[in-house]
């Protein structure tokens, strides 16, 4: 039986949150190994912060000749390596019901809303804190929860929130949005480690004992 346990990230763009996974391996304050960085862009971020890490990289491009066997590759990739978790931080594709059907409770995302607010189809990066800011809201925030077939609709294990200040615009809202996710995904991914939780419809209860 491993003991410490294997996570993939999947990234596609700066991969400043797998940059805090990173961090907060080397440092101690998560328990685990990570196994590989996935991406489907070849000049991320992530990719180059990976490799200065020594982690595996893997890259994956969805073009005209896999277009109908791209997440077969990707589900061949994953189910070699084998992880406990697979963690989606700012992977811009969206994974097919049968591909999520594969890992239950093994995969979950980082969103930039506070779900079930502004997520779904559409909602990615810079246009969520639009939707956001142009609906008033005086609150958001980012929320980390399981990947269920149904687009950011799965059930949620951890979120923080930000006020919303009058001068902000989608850029001032990423930009201090992105602390409180660099310690959400730490948090999230130390606590589905921990495997003390159940599942009731859409909660995640904390186990006590
Ligand atoms: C984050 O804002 C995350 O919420 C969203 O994509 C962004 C990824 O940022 N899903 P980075 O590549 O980790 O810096």
């Amino acid at each position: 039986m491993r003991s410490v346990k294997n996570i993939v990230i999947l990234a596609s763009g700066k991969g400043s949150n797998l940059q805090a996974i990173i961090d907060a391996v080397e440092t101690g304050s998560l328990d685990a190994n990570i196994a590989a960085v996935i991406s489907d862009k070849r000049d991320s971020g992530a990719l180059e912060r990976a490799a200065k890490h020594s982690i595996p990289t893997f890259v994956l491009i969805r073009n005209q000749s896999n277009r109908d066997t791209y997440f077969n590759l990707l589900y061949e990739r994953l189910r070699e390596i084998d992880p406990d978790l697979i963690v989606l931080a700012g992977f811009m594709k969206i994974m097919p019901a049968w591909l999520v059907e594969k890992f239950p409770l093994k995969v979950i995302n980082l969103h930039p809303s506070l779900l079930p607010c502004f997520g779904g189809p559409g909602f990615y990066g810079h246009k969520v804190h639009e939707k956001v800011i142009e609906s008033g809201a005086k609150i958001t925030g980012c929320t980390v929860h399981f990947v269920t077939p149904d687009v950011d609709s799965g059930p949620i294990v951890l979120q923080k929130a930000l006020e919303i200040r009058d001068n902000d615009d989608a850029v001032s809202l990423a930009e201090r949005l992105s602390p409180l996710e660099h310690s959400l995904i730490v948090d999230a991914v130390n606590f589905v480690l921990t495997g003390k939780f159940q599942i009731d419809g859409n909660r995640v209860i904390r186990k006590t004992l």
